[in-house]
């Protein structure tokens, strides 16, 4: 019996186990998917090799600091600076990042991506991959930022434009995306921007699916916006996964539906 996992801290809260689970399960592959809360990332990823996981996800607070823990990163991933996938090849660990992926997939299933403009509201690891696959996609963002420095950053290192995020009311993009943890539970019910920003974009997109509708999804419903959780997001970034460590199409209907019938559940 092969065995997956998830190393993070915390990842009590995970929902990698049920979908992945899920999705081995029903493609018949004889594999079991376990949350590994981390208490040592070096000796953690020493204990991939030594107990012959296949697979590894990588979650929050080791997505950048595995990267020197691994024999290879495959150049998307570098480009991103981050790493969420982990392939164990007879002891060989090379990291994958399936964030970007993820999210151009789930927005293919509703939008174009090709000559459009996005405006990415944040800088971080989770925007790096937003802006990556963007720009892969062949979309055009704009990165909008708190922090001047961060976002400037990031734009340059992809190449396209940085607007403070005071501007965010004047920046002209067919989708705004929120990849900054604001609004996520169990935080307070904020958003990343004021209530009348979000409805002068035609589609709104929170990479956050816990909640399923934060608050910046519901102000941007009211203001008569398309509106998008980053549920989607997480079941093909996840399908990703699935498929590099196993070569097989992931079921992402099913694991749509365990995952969606857990966050309703739990309100
Ligand atoms: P991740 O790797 O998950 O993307 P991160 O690297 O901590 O997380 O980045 C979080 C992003 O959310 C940052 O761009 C941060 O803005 P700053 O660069 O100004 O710190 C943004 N962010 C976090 N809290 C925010 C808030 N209250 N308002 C606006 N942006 C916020």
């Amino acid at each position: 019996m092969d065995v997956y996992g998830v190393i993070g801290n915390p990842v009590g809260h995970s929902l990698s186990p049920l979908m992945h689970q899920a999705a081995l399960d029903a493609l018949g592959i004889p594999a079991r998917y376990v949350a590994f809360c981390v208490q040592n990332l070096t000796a953690a990823v020493q204990g991939i090799r030594g107990l012959n996981l296949r697979g590894v996800s990588v979650t929050l607070p080791f997505k950048t600091e595995v990267m020197d823990l691994l024999d290879g990163v495959e150049a998307g991933a570098r480009a991103i600076g981050a790493v969420n996938t982990i392939v164990n090849d007879h002891g060989r660990l090379t990291g994958f990042n399936t964030d970007g992926t993820g999210l151009i997939r789930d927005l293919r299933e509703v939008m174009d991506i090709e000559g459009r403009r996005f405006a990415v509201l944040g800088a971080g690891g989770a925007a790096r991959a937003a802006v990556f696959g963007l720009v892969q996609a062949g979309g055009i963002p704009v990165v909008l930022n708190r922090t001047a420095r961060k976002g400037e950053a990031l734009a340059a290192d992809f190449g396209c434009t940085f607007r403070p995020l005071a501007e965010a009311a004047g920046v002209e993009a067919d989708c705004l995306i929120n990849t900054t943890p604001v609004g996520m539970a169990p935080g307070d019910d904020r958003s990343p921007l004021p209530a009348d920003v979000p409805g002068r974009f035609p589609w709104v997109v929170d990479i956050v699916y816990t909640p399923l509708r934060t608050r910046f999804l519901r102000e941007a419903a009211a203001a008569g916006c398309r509106t998008r959780s980053g549920l989607g997001m997480f079941i093909h970034q996840g399908a990703e996964q699935l498929r590099i460590w196993t070569g097989r199409t992931a079921p992402v209907d099913l694991m749509r539906r365990v995952v969606e019938a857990r966050l309703i559940k739990a309100g």
